[in-house]
């Protein structure tokens, strides 16, 4: 395996490119796969099994390319598939989980509010981070916004967020965690319309890091040259345009 290899990542669409955006800040010298498997999204109404099949057939296709790491740019796939991967794959594989850990940091008394998937929110994995870190926090699912994150309707976005929030003491919330990686593209939008005192976590910094740590304890980090991103989709040739729009756009 040389360090010249690609990382793959993939997510069920577009939100895995925003920690796409937060890897090649961190990762320069990385040459990126990206795949959106838009054809099956979304993800996270589906079962466990179904969101499995799903990832298998991505991996599938990432390994052909001879990846030297996977990034599961999806809470959703990685509750529902990561332990799976680790133990069939001989390259790292690395997952994400909603960003409880820092929030419960920043939380004084008051809630903490984790937006996420209907599936990532009941699946065990979850349920072990709150057991960690759960205390005053809400499971918060938000059926429906990942499709208007992908079809880039912010406005409806906006108001599906204001029904959402209406039904908390936001000025009791100190802090609401992006547990999904496409709703990390309504980061600006949430900002507007939570209280200045609440934080906002999401998990690609902490993704990024663990992906740097990892090649690096492999020898595998790729220093020196400009690295590349590749996009590619299992959608239409529109997703693709939405993917490079989206890899361009400041979260
Ligand atoms: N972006 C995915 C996540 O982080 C899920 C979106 C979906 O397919 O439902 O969970």
């Amino acid at each position: 395996m040389s360090n010249r290899n690609p990382v793959g990542v993939f997510d069920s669409g577009v939100g895995g490119i925003s920690t796409l955006q937060e890897m090649v800040r961190q990762l320069p010298g990385e040459h990126f796969l990206y795949y959106g498997d838009m054809k099956n999204a979304p993800y996270g109404t589906k079962t466990p099994e179904e969101v499995r099949v799903c990832v298998r057939e991505v991996v599938r296709k990432l390994l052909e390319r001879k990846i030297k790491a996977l990034v599961i740019a999806c809470n959703t796939a990685t509750s529902a598939a990561a332990a799976e991967l680790r133990a069939e794959l001989d390259i790292p594989v690395i997952g994400m989980e909603p960003a409880l850990k820092p929030a419960h940091e920043l939380r004084k008394d008051g809630q903490i509010l984790v937006l996420a998937t209907p599936l990532t929110l009941r699946l065990e994995k979850f349920s072990r981070l709150m057991e960690l870190y759960g205390e005053g926090a809400v499971r918060v699912p938000c059926p429906g916004l990942m499709e208007l994150v992908e079809a880039e309707r912010e406005e409806e976005a906006r108001e599906y967020l204001q029904r959402l929030f209406a039904g908390f003491d936001m000025e009791q919330v100190d802090a609401v965690v992006l547990g999904c990686t496409h709703y990390v593209f309504l980061r600006s939008v949430i900002r507007d319309m939570i209280p200045e005192h609440t934080a906002l976590t999401d998990g690609n910094e902490g993704t990024a890091r663990q992906l740097g740590r990892v090649l690096a304890a492999r020898g595998l980090l790729n220093e020196g040259e400009a690295g590349s991103v590749t996009l590619e989709t299992s959608g239409s040739e529109a997703s693709l345009e939405t993917m490079k729009r989206l890899l361009e756009k400041a979260v």
